[in-house]
């Protein structure tokens, strides 16, 4: 996954692109480059690494021309160094892609033979050839036509063409892409955040379409090369001006800012004055709803997990939980009873989409769970349920799985009462609890000097266990994702129970181990399983939420207290201290918090 920016304006255009590339850097982080034209030649800069480096190149400096492509990139074929970085160009040519060419090899083969020279070990370049040998034959629109025809895979594709100095090209099969208009000049952009600060009025391409970009206008075309008319969108136009403010790193500030999170998803959803919770068009009639299906990626998944415990234990509703990798190649048995929900902060990844598609072609009901809400799987979902907790950069998602887990506990309660699943005085009780959650929030944040402490010991450990029963296994599954994507350090989220039937083996002296016990319904069998591990040698980092009762077990290295409420909600509570457990693990090893290596915020590649 990688983003792309395209901007054909009356004014140099390459400090905008490298602009615009900062924005996108969310999408990948491994190298950058920008093509523009001018005096009728292709001049193209790559490097490794960030835009900052990219930016610094002298070249870029002196960087002349009015027309320009640009690119930040994840790599999927061939090592992120800067002849891999995109673009890529011919003589004639210059092509930025997201996406995968799955039959690039017997393409390049073909394109070798008619004696094109490839410099890189990318897919993306055989596009490029591609095109330099349709445009032999053929004007710009039959050879975009041929060459996208060629093209097994996704792709979003972003072109620059040396004898057109008004023109570049976009097309989208499988990946987003995104059109923007601005006064004597349009751009082209992998989603409307990039483009934000230069326009709200934006088009999306849907798959198999293509379009001309001109200064003055753009045009549309359906991928047998019809033209055809597209709706331009007007977005809300404030700027999301998101920075760290005081902060070392947007991580730190998207932790400390979930309150606000909650207390958005409340204000949304919940009608304070009469005590009920508002899903205001909700297309389906409850009768018509008997299971649900939950999709997601990483920590989007285990949000869906999460919701798998609360919807068991609050509504009789079947309900089922799927990585959306698994879900879109499986044999699934698709029932109209079904709802299908989809979680994503992004709103773009490639495999949660493509799981919709899937269930929309099967003419199922479809829900997305959503951050972006201008996102793909916002806009081709039947219903969104928008989680509203503002921007997120850190690539370790933190407060968008809290917006995320409030949302899907809203959806239950809600479900669990009109279906009287739950009683009223039960639904109103668990809506007391849940408008004073972002008071418990805001005091569990402030637990920071044991945390920075205990870190160091993980930070020397070979790895890691994360268990927990009940409400408390997805989060310590995702306790363990926070730790290893941040830390690079082993760590392994487990439900304690399971521990005797094979990993207990990996227990050894001194090994760091969290225990998420929270006094719910499976405290006491949580600490037998610490006792378990505490035996065999594991240094036990307990966590708890505060209690009168006292803990009745020896040994445990350490013990966090998080504040009290009821049961469906301790689960909130527990996530804070694993999020800054991986911070501070991060921030003492000098890591890069918000970019960890070999990753990128929105995943647009299967
Ligand atoms: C981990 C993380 C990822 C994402 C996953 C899905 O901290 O952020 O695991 O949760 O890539 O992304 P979205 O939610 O954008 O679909």
């Amino acid at each position: 996954m990688c983003g792309i920016i395209g901007i054909n304006s009356y004014k140099p255009v390459s400090a905008t692109i490298i602009d615009s590339l900062k924005k996108l850097e969310y999408r990948g982080y491994d190298s950058a480059g920008i093509a523009t034209l001018s005096s009728g030649l292709i001049n193209e800069v790559k490097s490794e690494g960030r835009v900052d480096i990219l930016e610094k190149n002298s070249l870029v400096k002196d960087m002349e021309g009015t027309i320009g492509i640009g690119h930040v990139r994840w790599a999927t074929h061939g090592l992120p160094n800067s002849i891999n970085a995109h673009p890529h160009s011919s003589q004639n040519v210059s092509v930025v892609h997201n996406g995968i060419i799955e039959n690039s090899t017997l393409l390049k083969k073909f394109l070798v033979g008619k004696g094109h020279k490839f410099k890189s070990q990318t897919d993306t370049e055989v596009i490029v050839h591609l095109i330099t040998e349709n445009l032999k034959s053929d004007n710009i629109v039959n050879s975009i036509k041929k060459t996208l025809k060629s093209l097994h895979g996704s792709f979003a594709l972003g072109v620059l063409f040396k004898d057109q100095p008004d023109l570049i090209v976009g097309a989208r099969r499988g990946s987003p892409l995104a059109v923007g208009y601005g006064p004597n000049e349009n751009y082209l952009g992998s989603d409307s955040y990039a483009l934000k600060s230069m326009t709200n009025k934006i088009t999306y391409l849907n798959d198999g379409e293509f379009c001309v970009i001109k200064k003055t206008h753009v045009e549309f075309f359906d991928e047998e090369g019809k033209k055809i008319n597209k709706k331009v969108l007007e977005l809300s136009s404030e700027d999301q001006k998101y920075d760290k403010g005081d902060y070392k790193h947007f991580m730190a500030k998207e932790i400390e800012e979930q309150p606000t999170t909650i207390k958005n998803g409340i204000n949304e959803y919940l009608d304070t004055a009469n005590n009920d919770i508002n899903i205001y068009n909700f297309p389906w009639k409850t009768k018509d709803i008997s299971s649900i299906t939950l999709i997601g990626c990483g920590t989007a998944y285990h949000s869906c997990l999460m919701s798998k415990y609360w919807f068991e234990q609050l509504t009789s509703l079947d309900v089922s939980v799927d990585i959306a990798s698994e879900f879109r190649y499986r044999k699934n048995r698709f029932k109209k009873e079904t709802l299908y929900i989809f979680v994503s902060q992004s709103g773009e990844t490639a495999d949660t989409y493509a799981a919709l598609d899937l269930c929309k072609k099967n003419g199922m009901k479809t829900c997305a769970v959503v951050n972006v809400i201008e996102s793909s799987i916002s806009r081709d979902s039947d219903f969104v349920l928008p989680i509203h907790c503002g921007t997120e950069i850190g690539v370790a998602s933190t407060k968008a799985f809290l917006g995320q887990i409030l949302i899907l506990y809203i959806l239950t309660l809600k479900l669990g009462l009109l279906r009287k699943d739950i009683s009223e005085k039960a639904f109103l009780e668990k809506l007391k609890d849940l408008k004073n959650l972002p008071n418990l929030v805001k005091q569990t944040l402030q637990t920071d000097n044991k945390i920075q402490n205990i870190s160091n010991t993980f930070n020397e450990a070979k790895g890691s266990m994360f268990l927990g029963r009940g409400f408390s296994y997805p989060i310590a599954l995702e306790g363990a994702l926070k730790l290893k994507e941040l830390s690079y350090i082993h760590a392994e989220g487990y439900p304690a129970g399971e521990m005797k039937h094979g990993p207990l083996a990996l227990i050894e002296e001194g090994m760091p181990v969290v225990v998420l016990a929270p006094r719910d319904n499976y405290y006491k069998k949580t600490i037998s399983n610490m006792q378990e591990v505490i035996a065999r040698g594991a240094k036990v980092l307990l966590i708890t939420n505060k209690s009168k009762d006292e803990i009745f077990s020896e040994n445990i290295w350490e013990t966090i207290e998080v504040e009290s409420t009821n049961e469906d909600l301790l689960p909130f509570l527990l996530t804070i201290p694993l999020q800054k457990l991986a911070y501070y693990s991060a921030l003492k090893k000098g890591y890069d918090i918000d970019k960890p290596r070999n990753l990128a915020k929105s995943v647009t590649v299967e």
